[in-house]
């Protein structure tokens, strides 16, 4: 069967791209200060008007948001259109304080769904395609956008959802879906399964996996598609912007996530300063969207961090994969810490597992990192000797890469608790001052 045709705009020039964008930006800066009062008492406070934005670089004149706003204006105070415009209400768990709440009017939903089905494109899917979805329904926006993604591509959805690791694994050998959507950490324990159950990963039916909604590294990507036999592709997105589908990985170049320019405009940030970073420096992603009606969003911090990139595989940008949140950053004795360093590393020792958990504690006033790792399974017979020389190697190892001094502790199998979405990487036990 024939392969999806690109959409137009996924080839148009940068100056066509451009000048859609800025009409598309007058537009959502007016609707979000004519029709939520947080957005206008901003605006007001910094001294701007909609109607001061003549080009895109004017942007920069625009106040951040931030969770914050969405917390203050707890439910729906940052919606710009009545509830009985909204369709659809998700929200985005937070590990403290109140979620936030994005609200969809019918129109958002089509312009989700249509983003989802070309990110689900790009990623390579093709006519005929089953997708099994393993993204959590609910709350999270994970499920359903790669749901009715899935289903404006026609291609045949199996809602299956997170969690019943078991059944997962014998749906996926008698339906024999050629994609799975699923967080990267996830498939590592549908992949474990399979084994369990005493059938080849590498023997399934899968040949694409869209996997995303954590941070999670190349070596990773590696380690899943040599475990697996398919092509691990990156997907992202945040409930505040969307839900996933904001920018995608191309499968024919893999090099980074195409950002849908044409719904969403990107800036990188110093995170302290505020400053607008050149393209290719490494910073806090900020994203404007630019055809939101329920809830536009102007400058939203996203605290992730990632550079832009010119485009590759599509005329918009690219943002490199994204490696971590600020908010993940451990800093251990004066050294910042990003648990995908620690990824990295643990998927180059021949023994280890990459599930792994970092406890973070204080001794004596000072922070103490513990990383819990299990032994891959065919290792698990190694005996005390054995495990302490892993245990040295990869201490070792993290102390020469990324220079801090970890306390390794060796798992079972089993051991570190398997998560059926996003994995939780850190476990912070210092006292609360
Ligand atoms: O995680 C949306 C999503 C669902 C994306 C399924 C991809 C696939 P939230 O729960 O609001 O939404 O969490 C958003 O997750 O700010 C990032 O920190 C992180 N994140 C999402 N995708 C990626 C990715 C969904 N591909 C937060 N790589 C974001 C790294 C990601 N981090």
């Amino acid at each position: 069967m024939a392969a999806f045709p690109l959409e137009p705009i996924e080839k148009a020039s940068i100056a066509e791209l451009r000048s859609l964008q800025l009409e598309r930006m007058k537009a959502q800066l007016k609707h979000a200060y004519d029709n939520v009062p947080q957005y206008r008492r901003k605006f007001d406070q910094a001294g701007v008007k909609p109607e001061d934005l003549k080009e895109l670089q004017d942007l920069v004149r625009f106040p951040f948001t931030s969770k914050k706003d969405l917390r203050d204006n707890y439910p729906f105070g940052m919606f710009a259109v009545p509830m009985d415009k909204i369709v659809r209400i998700h929200a985005s768990s937070g590990t403290t304080g109140k979620p936030a709440v994005v609200g969809y009017t019918k129109n958002d939903i089509a312009t989700w769904s249509h983003l989802m089905a070309r990110s689900i494109r790009a990623a390579g899917a093709r006519p005929g395609d089953k997708v099994h979805v393993s993204y959590g329904y609910g709350l999270f926006t994970g499920g359903l956008g790669a749901h009715y993604g899935a289903e404006t591509l026609g291609l045949a959805v199996i809602p299956f959802g997170g969690g019943q690791t078991e059944r997962q694994v014998q749906l996926i050998a008698d339906f024999k879906p050629e994609i799975i959507m699923v967080t990267p950490s996830y498939m590592l324990a549908i992949a474990d399964e399979f084994e369990r159950q005493g059938l080849d990963p590498k023997k399934s039916s899968l040949r694409l996996g869209i996997f995303g909604a954590e941070p999670w590294t190349d070596s990773m990507r590696k380690e899943i598609e040599a475990r697996v036999s398919l092509q691990a592709i990156d997907i992202y997105g945040l409930s505040e912007i969307m839900g996933p589908g904001v920018a995608q990985e191309c499968v024919e170049t893999k090099d980074g996530l195409t950002v849908w320019e044409d719904y969403f405009y990107p800036e990188v940030i110093n995170p302290e300063t505020g400053e607008v970073l050149p393209e290719g420096e490494k910073g806090e992603l900020v994203l404007t969207s630019l055809a939101k009606e329920a809830l536009p969003m102007v400058r939203y911090r996203t605290r992730d961090l990632t550079r832009l990139l010119p485009g590759t595989a599509r005329t918009m940008r690219r943002m490199e994969k994204i490696t971590g949140r600020s908010d993940d950053m451990l800093i251990i004795r004066g050294v910042n810490v990003f648990p995908t360093q620690v990824e990295e590393i643990i998927l180059k020792q021949p023994v280890l597992a990459p599930h792994y958990v970092l406890e973070v504690s204080r001794e004596q006033q000072m922070d103490r990192l513990d990383v819990i790792v299990e032994l891959k399974p065919e290792a698990h017979a190694l005996g005390r000797i054995e495990r302490e020389a892993a245990a040295q190697k990869l201490q070792h190892d993290i102390k020469s890469y990324i220079g801090v001094s970890t306390h390794i502790r060796i798992a079972d199998i089993g051991a570190v608790e398997r998560s059926i979405g996003k994995a939780k990487r850190v476990i912070d036990k210092r006292p609360k001052d």
